[in-house]
């Protein structure tokens, strides 16, 4: 009986790396399989995300916007630039885990329903350009929502638009503030991405892509 096909995944990061800890953790415990880190890549040198990986060692990466170029060819270079390192390290999957470069071009089209990323609200609400980070929970407060929580989907040309492949719903509490509803929607995040790439992993097993 061959041993089952073991898929390498791209992980992208931009700041803390909270995401990837958690894939780093499920992979150190046998949890992440079939999926597992190949490579880690920062659009930020210097992210703290870079030191989790390296203290997981493994292969980190940094690819960053060039602002020599004119702004309308800076998002196409840097998505080229990380599609020709998710080649070169053999990544099947790539998962953006607190990435918040908008990535286009070829990079979408070569990885397209292999590229997932989490973002945390309910989407399609509080997604979209400009929406990340504390400002998508200040946004849950002053709409005065019930709820809210994070949503791992498809990348796709958009932001924040792809194919929804699963949500996990917190409250928000009375007397909540951005940074209260974001750590409660974190502790789904860290659960929501683990989940989500197993499914990808096992979705692509067995394929040619
Ligand atoms: C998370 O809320 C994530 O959804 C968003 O960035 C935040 C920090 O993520 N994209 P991490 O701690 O860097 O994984």
């Amino acid at each position: 009986m061959s041993e089952p096909e073991k898929i390498p995944i791209l992980v992208l990061v931009s700041g803390g790396g909270t995401n990837l800890q958690a894939l780093l953790d499920a992979e150190a415990a046998g949890r992440l399989e079939p999926a597992y880190i190949k490579a880690v890549l920062s659009d930020k040198q210097g992210a703290y995300a870079l030191e989790r990986a390296a203290a997981a060692g493994k292969t980190s990466l940094v690819e960053s916007m060039d602002r020599t170029l004119p702004p309308d060819e800076r998002r196409n270079d840097l998505s080229d630039r990380i599609l020709k390192q998710a080649r070169a390290c053999g990544a099947r999957l790539v998962v953006c885990a607190g990435f918040l470069s908008i990535l286009q071009g070829q990079l979408i089209d070569a990885f397209s329903g292999r590229m997932i990323n989490i973002h945390p609200s309910l989407l399609p609400k509080f997604g979209g350009k400009g929406m990340y980070g504390q400002k998508v929970h200040e946004a849950v407060l002053a709409a005065g929502e019930t709820e809210s929580g994070c949503t791992v989907h498809l990348v796709d040309a958009g932001t924040d638009t792809g194919s929804i492949l699963l949500q996990k719903k917190v409250p928000v509490l009375s007397g909540d503030r951005a940074e209260t509803l974001a750590a409660r929607i974190l502790e789904q995040e860290h659960k929501a991405i683990v989940e989500a790439t197993i499914m990808m992993a096992k979705s692509i097993q067995g394929s040619t892509i």
